[in-house]
Formats: structure tokens, sequence, C-alpha cells
């Protein structure tokens, strides 16, 4: 069937999906990792979670996307339309870019169209034919994200994706996630342990603490936003008191 003259596959907004989390308990050997957790996620939100180091922001999501079964509480969520971006980029070596973007798209129609799209989304055209080995840290976090992104999620979970980079690749990094956000209108939940980043992305930034939400605050700054906004930088502020302040 012929396809529409130059209609991009990649760059219609799918929209978000709502995440609903209730009383949700996830033990491993020892007492609750997730404590009787609630969470709200509105369909095209993004909201962060940060928290200190084994709190239970990775089991969370763990569990959201199915990695890891409850022993007790409901979590509402459209699995099928949902990607997780982990830390460590995860490519498989033996194939190209593009091959291991097109990866993500399953077996969507035009997966290689859909994943050179992608690739453009994220600026690495120029990089479809080399290995993974032969990128830069921040590119092949690019590669990561257009494997996640190619299959237009409605629901994005990301797991300290720019944990790893230099600061100038991390800020060029929130800037591209942010606009690809705002153009595709995914739900995104982002772990991070950089305060400022959370603000500087989100709708909203959730605090965990022993396995349990224990603060919650929106950030109703507009967007586009600035680093070094005097607005965000308050806010931040307040939320690393509290992050101090809950030490365990
Ligand atoms: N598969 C597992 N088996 C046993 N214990 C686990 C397992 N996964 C996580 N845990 C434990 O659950 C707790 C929470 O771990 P989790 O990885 O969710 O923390 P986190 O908040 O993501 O920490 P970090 O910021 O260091 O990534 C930790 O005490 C960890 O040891
Ligand atoms: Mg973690």
């Amino acid at each position: 069937m012929a396809q529409t003259a130059s209609r991009p596959l990649v760059e219609q907004a799918s929209g978000g999906t709502p995440i609903v989390v209730s009383g949700l308990v996830v033990a491993f050997d020892g007492p609750p990792v997730i404590d009787n957790l609630d969470l709200v996620v509105d369909p095209g939100a993004f909201v962060s979670i940060v928290g200190r180091s084994g709190c239970g922001k990775s089991t969370l999501l763990r569990t959201i996307i199915g990695l890891e079964a409850p022993q007790r509480g409901t979590i509402t969520v459209d699995r099928d339309r949902a990607r997780i971006v982990f830390q460590e980029p995860r490519l498989l070596p033996w194939f190209d870019v593009l091959t291991n973007v097109v990866l993500g798209a399953g077996d969507l129609p035009d997966a290689r169209e859909r994943a050179a799209e992608t690739l453009a989304l994220v600026g690495l055209s120029a990089k479809a034919h080399e290995w993974p080995t032969r990128l830069s840290g921040g590119q092949r976090q690019r590669v990561a994200l257009a494997r996640a992104l190619v299959s237009q999620p409605r629901l994005l979970l990301f797991d300290e994706p720019l944990g790893a980079l230099d600061a100038l690749t991390r800020i060029e990094m929130q800037r591209l996630i942010e606009n690809v956000w705002s153009r595709q209108q995914f739900t995104a939940l982002f772990v991070t342990h950089d305060v400022g980043e959370a603000v500087m992305l989100s709708d909203r930034v959730v605090m965990m603490d022993r396995g349990r939400i224990v603060s919650d605050t929106d950030i109703p700054a507009p967007r586009p936003r600035r680093h070094g906004d005097a607005q965000l930088a308050t806010i931040e502020g307040r939320i690393l008191d509290l992050l101090l302040a809950g030490g365990s």
C-alpha cells in the first residue's frame, strides 16, 4: 500500500497513559522494600522520583513495568505501551546502531523507517551504521532512548538514565528528553539522584524514603525552563532540605 507522502511515522503524539498504584507492597527476603505505597500519575505528566540510595525507587519502576511481582496491592497501567530506559544503555554490540533501534519497534510495520526517523529525532542519523562500541557514552544513551521511543510508548520509565554522563552532556540530554516528551506527550516517570534535574524536567517531584512516598511537590514553573532560574532554585533547595532532614 502506498504511504502518505513524507508523513513522519514517529512524530504523531501518541498521548500518555495513566499510572495508578494502590497499597503496593514489595518484599524480597526481609522487610518490605515498597511499603504500602500509593501513587497516581496523570496521563502525559512528567513526574520525577528522588530519594536516598536503597529507598526502593528502582524496585518501584521494575514493579510498575512488571519485572517484579508485588506481595500486595494493585498497579493499573498499560504495559503493552510502556518502555523503560536504564542507566546503562544495554545495546547489543553485534548489531549496528540502526538495528539496535529497530529491535525496539517489535513487530510494528515499517520498523526500519520508524527507527531511522527516531534516530533523526535524537540527532544520530549520521551514526546509523556505526557499531555501538564506537559511540560516546552520551551517544549510546541517545540510541537507548531512540530504541525506547521507536514503538511510540505511552509511558516511559527512566531509571537514572543520565547518571553516567558528564555535566554538559547531561544538560543536553535533559533538553532532548523534555523536547521529545513535549512532542509525543507520553507519561514520564523519571528516577534521578539529581534534585536540580528533577525540578528542571518535572511537573511534580515525588520523594521516597524506606519504601514510602514522603513528599510530593508540584513544579508550577512554565516551560521552556532555564538552568539557574531563581524560582526553580528555591524549589530545589526546599526539596534538598527535606531529603537531608529525612536521613535514614
Ligand atoms: N532482587 C532483589 N533481591 C533482594 N533485595 C533486593 C532486590 N532488589 C532490590 N533489593 C533491595 O531493595 C532495596 C531497594 O533497592 P532499590 O534498587 O529499589 O533502591 P534504589 O532506591 O533504586 O537505590 P539506588 O538509588 O541506589 O539505585 C535495597 O535494600 C536492595 O538491596
Ligand atoms: Mg536504583
